[in-house]
């Protein structure tokens, strides 16, 4: 049996952090993806993609395993240090791959097709620390993890292909020692300064949230209002419903969908907040993101304009006193209009 000499990039899409308390504090993650598809005992094809938090940055071509770098920034940090050793040797490091996970399969008696996964890349904490990370999956399921600092992989699934490679890799030490190098002092280090250095401009990219307030009314007696916010960048943000002036707290009431990607970088997501009709409350909803600095957008939710049911994009940035303090607002509108909001109170 052939030791894989480079087992580069493999893993399974895990769940990046969703949604954060604190849009200012942010994990940065960088991170290579790669998938194997087995057909059968003569056939491979392979798929890499590397994200520098959610921006493509490399991807490599299934037919010919050529890399494509999606920014010319890309390709002057990979000729930098280390980058240009691996980008000449990263086809004998998936050769391998492939070789020994048809050794595995036939050891293990596996049926193809076979699909195998990996994640390999490093989390920068805001409080400095970096943490590497690699793991492999299986057949959609995880199946083994590098723990970087023992040098040893770690079996996560009780299985009998989980044990037979684990075992195998973790007997080949030069690997073991190279992965640990790779993940800890070059993608967590080296990589990361470099690809921060040329990128500065498109990985701290700002997009400013668009929000609209709409409402549906599924039956007379129940009313839906909708915070639907769009095209900010970074992903983290933070949106809440305020009743009167006082955040709404999580609750059946409450609907607050996942942060869904847009086709240009850009994230949006909704907030539906289910209330009685006329209830004598006013809504808004708030919208907090680093690109509004310490500033809230607030669109409160109008009732009884023609134009509330449909979509109304009122893009106003306000700077919101206390968030708590509850009662009124101040509202001050974009330049040259202070004279249409002063302190106002919506009521349904
Ligand atoms: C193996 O799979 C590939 C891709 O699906 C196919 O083109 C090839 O004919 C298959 N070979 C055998 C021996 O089945
Ligand atoms: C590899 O394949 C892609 C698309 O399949 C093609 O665009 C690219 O030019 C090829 N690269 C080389 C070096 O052949
Ligand atoms: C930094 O933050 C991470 C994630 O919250 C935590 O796991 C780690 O222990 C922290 N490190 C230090 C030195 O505080
Ligand atoms: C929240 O919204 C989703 C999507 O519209 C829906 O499937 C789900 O049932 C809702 N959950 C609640 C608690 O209303």
């Amino acid at each position: 049996m052939q030791p894989p000499h480079l087992l580069l990039f493999l893993f399974l899409p895990s769940l990046l952090p969703g949604m954060w308390a604190d849009p200012e504090a942010q994990p940065e993650v960088i991170q290579y993806l790669l998938t194997g598809v087995f057909a059968n005992i003569s056939s491979a094809e392979v798929s890499c993609v590397g994200l520098v938090e959610d921006i493509p940055i490399i991807a490599l071509h299934p037919a010919n395993w050529s890399i494509h770098f999606h920014w010319p920034w890309v390709s002057q940090a990979a000729a930098e240090g280390e980058g240009e050793k691996l980008m000449s040797q990263y086809k004998i490091g998936l050769r391998n791959m492939i070789r020994f996970v048809h050794n595995m399969a036939q050891q293990t008696k596996q049926h193809y097709p076979l699909v195998v996964q990996s994640r390999a890349g490093c989390v920068l904490y805001p409080n400095t620390t970096r943490q590497s990370f690699l793991k492999v999956g299986w057949g959609g399921r995880d199946l083994i993890a590098f723990e970087v600092d023992k040098q040893h992989w770690e079996v996560q699934q009780a299985s009998q292909v989980a044990e037979l490679v684990s075992e195998s890799l973790n007997r080949q030490k030069s690997v073991t020692v190279l992965l640990e190098h790779l993940l800890s002092t070059w993608i967590c280090h080296k990589n990361f300064l470099t690809l921060k250095k040329y990128g500065r401009e498109i990985l701290e990219k700002q997009e400013l949230p668009v929000a609209t307030v709409f409402a549906r009314t599924p039956s007379p007696a129940q009313l839906l209002l909708v915070c639907h916010v769009t095209g900010f960048y970074p992903r983290p943000i933070s949106v809440a419903w305020l009743r009167d002036g006082q955040e709404v707290p999580p609750g059946p009431a409450l609907n607050t969908s996942s942060i869904l990607p847009n086709a240009d970088f850009t994230y949006q997501l909704r907030s539906v907040l289910a209330v009685t009709p006329r209830d004598g409350h006013s809504y808004a909803c708030r919208v907090r993101h680093c690109s509004l600095g310490t500033r809230s957008l607030l669109i409160p939710w109008e009732n009884g304009s023609p134009a509330s049911t449909i979509s109304i994009i009122i893009a106003v940035l306000l700077l919101v006193a206390t968030a708590s303090a509850g009662g009124f607002w101040w509202w001050k509108r974009r330049k040259g209009n202070e004279a249409a909001w002063d302190t106002q109170e919506f009521i349904i």
